[in-house]
Order: structure tokens, then sequence, then C-alpha cells
């Protein structure tokens, strides 16, 4: 009960921040910061827990280490730093990236805009590359999750970490202000919109770093839920670590957006 109560006082305090601002922001899109910027700040993902979270797609649903391990199937992505650089000044190279960020997001969407010598699909003399486009029908990672990989490259790969933690996967970039300001009418865009389904199985998403919330309401209260979400640490579901879930929602997410958020999920069985 004292913890309801915290929630929601907690929750009628936060009815009038704005959710807007916060590190999860794309920075083209990011409105000016509100009065009480160092708060919204404070609980917000940190790079670190992007970077674990890059590693994480990496050697799983990314698939990645499948050709990128020693067997050789693939080069190895340890100073892909240093060989982005080289790669980008190759006249073999037909891309238009220009960083090193640039250059690992092009590798994992146009794979053959250069094909690391001795890799390529044979009889292609090295022009065509053997790796998928990592955000087609197999692997199928969104923006959000090809930011994260990276990160998690840059920081592994000698190269200084440059990439923004997004706001939302996949989502149009120009989202204009107007529609952040006024509050989401369904579920399922509050869902969209706050990325749940990138660790959580939920609607037509397939996350698995935290647990399937398909059959949530079956389990738990809403009371449970809306403190699941305010307060991830305070409770751990069983099996998951803690420290992974996003601690600004309850800076971010309007009141009506938690309650639909919350209804839906009590409705889940
Ligand atoms: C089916 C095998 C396969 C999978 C899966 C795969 N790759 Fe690759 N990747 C390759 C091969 C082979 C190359 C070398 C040919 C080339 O340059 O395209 C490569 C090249 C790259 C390069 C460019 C390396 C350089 O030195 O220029 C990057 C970056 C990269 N992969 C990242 C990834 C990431 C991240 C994932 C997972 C999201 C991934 N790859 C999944 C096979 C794969
Ligand atoms: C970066 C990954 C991540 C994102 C994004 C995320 N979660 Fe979580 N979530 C977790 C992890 C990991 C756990 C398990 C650890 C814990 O209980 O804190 C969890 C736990 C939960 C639980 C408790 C489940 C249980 O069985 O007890 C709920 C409910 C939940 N999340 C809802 C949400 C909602 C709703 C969103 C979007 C607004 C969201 N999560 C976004 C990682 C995430």
């Amino acid at each position: 009960m004292t913890n309801f109560l915290k929630v929601s006082i907690f929750s009628i305090l936060m009815v009038g921040a704005f959710w807007g601002y916060s590190n999860f922001g794309i920075p083209t899109i990011k409105p000016a910061p509100p009065p009480v910027e160092e708060k919204l700040d404070l609980g917000a993902m940190t790079m670190d827990q992007f970077i674990a979270l890059g590693g994480k797609i990496y050697n799983g649903k990314g698939t990645c280490t499948l050709c990128h391990n020693s067997m050789g199937r693939a080069p190895m992505l340890d100073t892909i730093g240093a060989k982005a650089e080289e790669h980008m000044k190759d006249a073999r190279y037909k891309g238009t990236a220009k960083t090193v960020e640039e250059y690992i997001h092009e590798a994992m969407v146009k794979p053959s805009a250069y094909v690391v010598s001795g890799f390529g699909k044979a009889g292609t003399n090295d022009t065509e590359s053997p790796m998928p486009d990592v955000t087609g029908g197999g692997i199928g990672l969104n923006e959000a999750e090809l930011a994260a990989v990276i990160a998690y490259l840059q920081d592994s790969g000698g190269a200084e970490v440059t990439v923004a933690i997004p706001a939302m996967p996949a989502a149009g970039e120009e989202a204009p202000k107007a529609e952040e300001a006024a509050p989401l009418k369904t579920a399922e865009e509050v869902i969209a919109k706050y990325t749940c389904g990138m660790c959580h199985k939920i609607l037509d998403q397939t996350g698995a770093l935290g647990p399937d919330l398909t059959k949530i309401g079956a389990k738990q209260s809403k009371e449970y839920l809306r403190q699941a979400v305010l307060d991830p640490d305070a409770v751990i579901a069983k099996g998951f670590a803690g420290g992974m879930m996003p601690k600004t929602y309850g800076e971010q997410l309007k009141a009506q957006e938690l309650e639909l958020l919350v209804n839906y999920m009590a409705g889940l069985k």
C-alpha cells in the first residue's frame, strides 16, 4: 500500500512535467530542455547500459557472432575503428559514409558498399558481400538496435563512441514537436514510442532482454505494473538483471499514457 501511495504521488507530481527531453532524445528532434532538466537527466539510461545492450544484440538477436567469430567466416571487428577509416579511403569503397559511425551503420544495411578483401561471395571478386542486410527479414534490427550495436562496436573496436541513444525504433525521424506534446491515445502508440518491444515480447515485438509481457496481466496487479514502469528496480523480475530497464519512464510518460499502458498490460491474460 505504501508503494502504491508513493507511486501515486509520484505520478501526480509528474503530470505537469515535460516528457520530451531525455537522454533518449534523437538530437535532431530534441525539444528545448524543460526547466527541470537536471532531474530528468538523472534516471536516463547511461551510455554504458546502451553499449551493454548493443553487446547483447551483437551476440544474440543480431546473429553477428554466427559469422564474426574466430572461425574466419567474417573479419573480426575488434579494430573496426581503424579499419573503417582505412576502408572509407580505399579505391574499392562505394559507400557514402564519412565517419566511423556512418561506416558501421552502412556496413550493416548495405554490406556490399565495401567488401573486405577475401570475404566476398565466391565468384564475385569481392564485389558482393555475403553478409545480409541486418534490418531485413531474418534478423530485423530496428534503428534503435542498430544504434546500440554501433555504440558497442565503437566501444569495443577502438573508436570514440559518437552514437546518440535514440528515442524510438525505426519510427519517423521527423516527428513534429506538436505531436510529441499531445498525449498519445492508444497503448500501442505508447509501447512503440517508448520502445518497450526492444526488450520485451509485447504486441508484435519480440525483445528478449526483459520478461515476456504477453500474459503479464494474468500474474500481476495494476499496482505492480505501474510500479514496474515507474520504478523498475523496486522489484526485479525473477531470472532477469536489474538496472537494464530505463528509469526515465516516470518522467517521460504523461499520466494518461501511463494509465493506457497499465490497463493494456493488465488485460493481457
Ligand atoms: C552471414 C554472415 C554474417 C552475419 C550474420 C553478419 N556479418 Fe558482418 N560481415 C560478414 C562478412 C563476410 C563481412 C566481410 C565482407 C564485407 O565487408 O561485407 C562482414 C563485414 C562487416 C563489417 C565491415 C567490416 C570492415 O572491416 O569493413 C561490419 C561493421 C559488420 N560486418 C558488422 C556486422 C554486425 C554488427 C552484424 C550483426 C548485426 C553482422 N555483421 C552480421 C558476415 C556477416
Ligand atoms: C532496455 C530494456 C528494457 C526496456 C526498453 C523496457 N524494459 Fe521493462 N524490463 C526490462 C528488464 C530487464 C526487466 C526485468 C528486470 C526488472 O524487473 O526490473 C523488465 C521488467 C518489466 C516489467 C516487470 C515484468 C515482471 O514479470 O515482473 C514490466 C511490467 C515492464 N518491464 C514493462 C515495460 C514497459 C511497459 C516498457 C516500455 C514503456 C519497458 N518495460 C521497457 C527491460 C526493459
